[in-house]
């Protein structure tokens, strides 16, 4: 008898706990809860992230308008709430740019959610939400018109630098010559902002960190008793990486009963959860490159935090 598939959440849980230091993803970070505790770190006044962002779309609005030639497919890459991306979706139908929107989330509750707010809130835009994989969900979409596809809120970051340059080469074969990607990432600067920003006084971030313990605990039947750990995030400024560790308080055993499987922690040790890599305008430039787009433009917040490149796709 065959053994039941186990889920890519149980297989990626099952691999990282055997390494070490222990690991877990942090794109298991949002289910439901870990979505709503991450709208509230984008509000935190230590998370400069988003505001930066926002300001940046908000000024160059126009200038990334005029770039992308209607009629054409606006796609986003992890739109979560959408909320600086209407910022472009307003102003471009205002200007009457012929142009459809297509979200695409692996959540579906988030494009719901999205879905509701575009209908009330633009209800002249043409959109498509797509729930899958990224690049399953860039492969799908119809016809070759022209793309303008967005990676903003420096969820690039999140990704350690070989897969980083992975992704961008696997988004390059998926997207035609000509189309043109805007990728937001937060900038190095001094180690002590960008530390405050994964390590907030109201301890969201440690929620955040945390509830993925709570996840497991339902969606693999374990018993990690939260209480147990606490959130640490460091910073290391020469290789530009935010890292994130749970940290169990005490020597204790856990068991993942869904797993069948039982692991010791020792007092003090970690598990890495996380990691948020900063680049200069330079290095990102080098990577985009490395992976076959030219780069464009480079627009910067007025404090210079922030940053989101316009690349093109070449070939
Ligand atoms: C989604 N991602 C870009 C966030 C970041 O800054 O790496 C996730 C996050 N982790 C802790 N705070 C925010």
């Amino acid at each position: 008898m065959s053994s039941p598939t186990l889920s890519g959440l149980a297989q990626d849980v099952r691999h990282g706990l055997h390494q070490t230091p222990k690991r877990l993803l942090s794109k298991y970070f949002y289910d439901e809860v870990g979505s709503r505790l991450f709208q509230q770190i984008m509000h935190l006044p230590e998370y400069y992230l988003t505001r930066c962002e926002h300001e940046i779309l908000s000024t160059y609005q126009d200038e990334i308008g005029a770039w992308s030639r209607p009629p054409f497919d606006l796609v986003e890459l992890g739109a979560g709430d959408g909320l600086k991306t209407k910022i472009l979706l307003r102003r471009w139908l205002q200007l009457g740019h012929d142009f459809t929107y297509w979200p695409i989330d692996i959540s579906a509750d988030t494009l719901a959610g999205l879905g509701r707010s575009l209908g009330a809130e633009l209800p002249q835009l043409r959109f498509q939400p797509l729930q899958n994989d990224y690049l399953q969900a860039l492969a799908q979409l119809p016809g070759h018109r022209p793309k303008l596809v967005l990676f903003l809120g420096s969820n690039i970051g999140n990704f350690a630098n070989p897969e980083a340059l992975a992704f961008l080469r696997a988004l390059y074969q998926v997207m035609h010559p000509g189309d043109g990607l805007l990728i937001g990432y937060d900038l190095k600067k001094h180690p002590a902002t960008i530390l405050a920003a994964y390590n907030d006084a109201q301890g969201v971030t440690k929620a955040f960190n945390l509830n993925i313990l709570a996840r497991l605990n339902r969606e693999l039947l374990a018993n990690f008793d939260l209480a147990a750990f606490d959130h640490y995030a460091l910073y290391h400024p020469e290789l530009g990486e935010a890292r994130s560790y749970l940290v169990s308080q005490r020597s204790q055993q856990v068991a993942l009963a869904a797993l069948d499987l039982q692991i010791d922690l020792g007092a003090g040790e970690v598990i890495h959860t996380e990691v948020s890599r900063k680049y200069t305008s330079a290095e990102m430039d080098e990577l985009v490159s490395q992976a076959g787009f030219v780069p464009l433009r480079t627009f910067l917040d007025a404090r210079r935090q922030f940053a989101d490149g316009l690349f093109q796709r070449g070939g």
